[in-house]
């Protein structure tokens, strides 16, 4: 947005170029100029009860018909708690704010983003939300000053992870920030239910970007309704942009894929996952979706994703999974892993997706390479809220499904249990599936 001042200054520099100056005053004077709709209270009610009712509910109570099963619940709007501000603690969003959230979505939870929609449609879905709730009267926003962004150059990448440590990040979010630290396992929202401190390594599930600006905010202005309390008072503007450059530093590029490329390896293969020889294997992450929520029992689904390699010699093939999970659980109920082949691709269409696995009895079986992390044997290995598996078989097992070089593609899914979640039979996160090919 343009201040009065810096048009001042603009009209006064070129006023030699008159005819191009008030044209350009008009334009750069433009966004001054509310790109806002005025209220339109009917057309508001309409969108909110076409779009958003289903989850949200037809007074935003958060009890619309698709909220039952949904982990993180929709929000009671009526409630006035709202998580993603770039306001002081406690007090509401912006307009931007609420403006931005329909825009974009919620990432990693099912509140979807509104792009389809127009602008104005958008704005007006802003000043109904705001209708639902009487903390909108009675509390006014406020904003907070985010300092200036020292840019990426700025950026002291040490002064922030020890910031990191200090001020207590490290006890939710873990050392290496895969949201396994002490505390995490034990985080309750204001709902009463169990919440995950966010894998920061997974930029990707953000729910409000993650951006080093995002970041600030959210830092300065906590996640209200959540444990993760406001930083405005404890650090100075400079260090919380150290500090969210470092959170920046630690996400990792997600590499999406939908096939798993084998690399042929001469003589044996690797069982150790940290083996160098894995090196040569290009790795295709697979994201991870849960099947069942028990309402009230569960933690929401810890492991999102699933990052794959796979190497094969003339008689066997190995696989590397890895996945971050927030605690090792070698008791029953188990972490476990297991790799399922489909012997034909045409019986995909019958079993349809590994969520609905197993299926009923008529339906074509899977081959299932199954792992335990009861009595692990050395091919695998826990640290820091992250597992390393390797897992293998023989190309051609008798009765198994025959791999074979330039061959045609098997189908391949992967489903992770978390043990530290309560997880066991069809209560897991699931891949789609994805094509393998050996090269
Ligand atoms: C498919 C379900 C679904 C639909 C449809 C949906 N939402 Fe949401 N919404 C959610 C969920 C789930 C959350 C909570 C996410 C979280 O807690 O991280 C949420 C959160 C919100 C929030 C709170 C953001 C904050 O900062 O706390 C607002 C505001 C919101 N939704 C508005 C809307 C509006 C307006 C619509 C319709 C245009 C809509 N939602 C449609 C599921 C939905
Ligand atoms: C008491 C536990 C706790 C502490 C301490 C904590 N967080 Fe969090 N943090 C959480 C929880 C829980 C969430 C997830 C909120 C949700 O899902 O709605 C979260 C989410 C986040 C997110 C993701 C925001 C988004 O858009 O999804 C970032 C970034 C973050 N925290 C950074 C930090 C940093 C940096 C610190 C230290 C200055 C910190 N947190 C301290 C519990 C904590």
């Amino acid at each position: 947005m343009i201040s009065q001042p810096s048009l001042k200054t603009l009209a006064g520099t070129c006023a030699a170029a008159l005819f191009l100056c008030w044209g350009l005053t008009l334009a750069l004077a433009k966004p001054d100029v509310s790109p806002r709709p005025a209220p339109d209270p009917k057309l508001g009610e309409v969108v909110y009860q076409e779009s958003c009712a289903r989850c949200h509910g037809p007074a935003g109570a958060g009890d619309g018909p698709d909220a039952k099963r949904m982990e993180p619940k929709p929000r009671n709007l009526a409630e006035g708690i709202f998580k993603f501000r770039t306001t002081a603690s406690g007090t509401p969003p912006t307009d931007e704010d609420l403006f931005r959230t329909l825009s974009t979505g919620l990432p990693g939870s099912r509140m979807p983003d509104f792009q389809r929609l127009p602008e104005e449609t958008r704005w007006q879905l802003v000043y109904h939300v705001k209708s639902l709730s009487k903390v909108f009267e009675e509390t006014r926003p406020e904003p907070i000053h985010l300092g200036t962004d020292p840019g990426s150059k700025g950026a002291n990448l040490e002064k922030g992870k020890e910031l990191f440590a200090q001020l207590g990040c490290v006890a939710c979010h873990g050392t290496h920030g895969r949201g396994d630290g002490p505390s995490a396992a034990t985080l309750v929202d204001n709902w009463g239910l169990p919440i995950r401190a966010a894998d920061l390594t997974h930029g990707y599930s953000y729910r409000a970007g993650s951006s080093a600006g995002d970041v600030v905010a959210r830092l300065l202005a906590g996640i209200d309704g959540t444990p993760m309390p406001s930083y405005v008072d404890a650090v100075s503007k400079e260090d919380a942009w150290q500090m969210a450059y470092y959170v920046r530093s630690i996400q990792e590029k997600p590499r999406w894929a939908r096939a798993i490329e084998a690399v042929r390896v001469e003589g044996e293969l690797p069982g150790d996952p940290s083996d160098a020889r894995w090196d040569s294997a290009p790795r295709a992450d697979l994201r991870l979706a849960s099947g069942l929520y028990r309402e009230g029992k569960v933690l929401p689904a810890a492991v999102t994703a699933v990052m794959v390699k796979a190497l094969y010699n003339d008689k066997e093939i190995a696989f590397r999974l890895a996945w971050h999970d927030p605690s090792r659980n070698d008791t029953e109920p188990a972490d476990r892993a297991s790799l399922f082949l489909i012997p034909d691709r045409r019986a995909k269409f019958q079993i349809g997706s590994l969520r609905s696995w197993p299926a009923s009895s008529d339906a074509p079986s899977l081959e299932q390479l199954a792992w335990s992390a009861e009595g692990t044997s050395g091919k695998a290995a826990f640290a820091d809220g992250r597992w390393e598996l390797v897992v293998s078989r023989p190309l051609s097992p008798a009765g198994g499904v025959g791999l074979t070089p330039e061959g045609r593609p098997i189908l391949l899914g992967i489903a992770v249990w978390d043990g530290g979640n309560g997880e066991t039979d069809r209560h897991r996160a699931n891949s789609n599936w994805v094509d393998l090919v050996l090269k």
